[in-house]
């Protein structure tokens, strides 16, 4: 509900600067530069963002950085002990997205693969309502696949055989016929097999375009992020896949996978020593994302 998320933004963005404020122990005039999310997203929420950004900056006199957020997720890497070196192969996924991208240095990232529909972080949402499960759909459903069989119910990986990109709607088409399945012959469903199995074909497919895309782009360092990446069983089985290979896996802390202001603070600090400050009649973009590359990869 777009309307209702703009109305709510400009509810909380007062109350949210002020507590940053005061959880940081800082005051209006130690601020160096002030950075806010200029798309993807909706654009009500991005607007109310940019504009606060675009204020403060104003009267403070500071510089003013609209970041891409999906750059944000990649740089959420960097806060890390070991940060990754260019150039790298990036995974990112979250609810909005699932994509890989080449970084071959700090501000030139490239879209080597996609998904043509949902992404995965919208795979364990839209699950997780089907199970009955809390939102958001991803911890909720981690957890209920602790207790889980992962072989219970097959569930497709869908464009396996194909390139780079992604597809994560038939996998919930899947889950809401094996329910119904479930109930038609009488059986009592068991949610965490359905979980566990379908948090497993999600896994599988990610591991499988990931290290395709490394056999096709070999980089010293992946790093693996976004929403999803807070999922330990995902990290435990990038983890195996990166075994044999020649390849340093990096994931962002735990703190900042899902959405956060810290990872948007690190791309604008980078992004502000390549390009210095964004002018203020930049507009915010709801579809932001990166120059693509058509990848022709064999299966
Ligand atoms: O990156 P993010 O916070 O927001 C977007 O930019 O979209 O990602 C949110 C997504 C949600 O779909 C949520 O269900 C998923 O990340 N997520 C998880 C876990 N924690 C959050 N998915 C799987 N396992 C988790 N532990
Ligand atoms: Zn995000």
């Amino acid at each position: 509900m777009p309307e209702l998320a703009y109305r709510m933004h400009t509810e909380a963005i007062h109350h949210v600067i002020a507590l940053a404020m005061k959880e940081a122990g800082l005051a209006f005039s130690n601020l160096q530069a002030v950075a806010a999310t200029r798309g993807p997203g909706l654009e009500g929420a991005l607007i109310v963002g940019t504009v606060a950004a675009k204020t403060l900056s104003n009267v403070l006199g500071i510089p003013y950085i609209g970041v891409n957020h999906l750059m944000g997720h990649l740089y959420a890497a960097f806060l890390t002990e070991n940060p990754p070196e260019f150039p790298f192969l990036g995974l990112i996924v979250s609810g909005g997205h699932t994509m890989l991208v080449r970084v071959d240095g700090p501000s030139q990232i490239v879209r080597i693969g996609t998904t043509k529909d949902d992404a995965a972080g919208e795979a364990f949402d839209k699950v997780a309502r089907t199970l009955g499960l809390p939102y958001p759909g991803g911890p909720a459903i981690e957890k209920a696949a602790k207790t889980g069989n992962p072989k219970a119910f097959h569930f497709p990986r869908a464009m396996k055989h194909q390139a780079l990109d992604f597809s994560f709607s038939g996998i919930k088409t899947a889950v809401i016929h094996a329910v119904e399945g479930e109930k038609a012959a009488g059986r009592v469903l068991v949610v965490a097999d359905v979980a566990a199995s379908f948090q497993q074909a999600v896994i599988d497919i990610l591991v499988i375009k990931t290290m395709r895309a490394l056999d096709q782009f070999p980089t010293q360092h992946l790093v693996i992020c976004g929403g999803v990446t807070a999922n330990s069983a995902l990290r435990s089985a990038f983890e195996t896949a990166v075994q044999n290979h020649q390849v340093t896996l990096v994931f962002p802390p735990f703190a900042f996978c899902t959405d956060n202001a810290a990872m948007i603070g690190a791309a604008a600090y980078v992004q502000y020593q390549m390009e210095g400050p964004t002018a203020f009649d930049i507009p915010v973009s709801p579809n932001l994302g990166f120059p693509a590359e058509a990848v022709e990869v064999p299966a």
